[in-house]
């Protein structure tokens, strides 16, 4: 077979490429499928950079999309459980699966104060958001379960915040996606599309990247913290405490 002329490989290049822009186009206005919307945006790489979790933009971007996010399934941990605290726990996803698990429990989000102030109109007499850890535990009178998924590594001091979760002396101590080091402290920043922050996905949305200052604490501090915990079960990022 003849290889394609030089006219006829250019009209495929144009061809391809108003494809790549339409897609891009369209995706701002319908979520496109994972594939077809990574590969536009890594042709065409946001311009903008925000820096931090408090940003008004994320803050939006995870608001829209919590408030749009139902949440199906099992969480068998959460059967049966009265009080959770969650640490970096958003807009309550996490809660919206526990409360499918126990209708009743109490669930205490403990965030940043831009996502607490922004949370004001979720709150329930079973769901509240709190920019402490002591204010949280109080509200709830005793903390069963201190959940935290993916937040402890993006605090100032994870160390300090450790102690004080620790401290709680829940029953349980559920910790998912950690990121930690194997011997020394690390810091790195860490950066995300800002789209990709949240659940699910959002139409319309002007990307930009995110930037996030991230501390690693080593896997046996975190370990030695948990003093009075036996560690029951974990993965490589996750870890499950019961309190002896
Ligand atoms: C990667 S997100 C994880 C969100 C959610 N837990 C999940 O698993 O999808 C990290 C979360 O930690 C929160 N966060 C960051 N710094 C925090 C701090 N100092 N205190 C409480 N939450 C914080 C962020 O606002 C964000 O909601």
């Amino acid at each position: 077979m003849r290889g394609l002329t030089t006219l006829q490989a250019m009209a495929l290049g144009a061809l391809l490429l108003c494809m790549i822009v339409a897609a891009g186009v369209l995706d701002r206005r319908f979520p496109l499928p994972g594939l077809v919307s990574r590969l536009w945006r890594r042709l065409r790489p946001p311009s903008e950079t925000i820096e931090g979790y408090q940003h008004p933009d994320l803050v939006d971007v995870v608001f829209r999309k919590a408030s749009a996010y139902i949440a199906r399934g099992e969480w068998p941990e959460m059967v049966g459980v009265a009080s959770v605290l969650d640490f970096g726990g958003g807009f309550g996803d996490h809660y919206k699966l526990a409360r499918l698990q126990s209708p009743n429990i109490k669930w205490a989000v403990v965030e940043t104060p831009a996502m607490v102030a922004r949370a004001a109109e979720l709150c329930t007499d079973r769901l509240g958001f709190f920019s402490s850890i002591a204010t949280a535990a109080a509200w709830l009178g005793s903390v069963e379960v201190m959940h935290s998924s993916g937040a402890l590594q993006y605090t100032p001091e994870p160390d300090v915040t450790l102690r004080e979760l620790c401290g709680l002396r829940a029953k349980r101590m559920l910790w998912q996606r950690m990121a930690l080091s194997t011997d020394r402290l690390e810091r790195d920043m860490q950066s995300s599309n800002l789209g990709d922050n949240g659940p699910g996905r959002l139409a319309g949305l002007k990307e930009k990247i995110v930037l996030y200052e991230r501390t690693k604490l080593p896997e046996q501090i975190f370990l030695d913290a948990h003093k009075g915990y036996e560690l029951t079960a974990r993965g490589t990022d996750w870890f499950h405490f019961t309190l002896q």
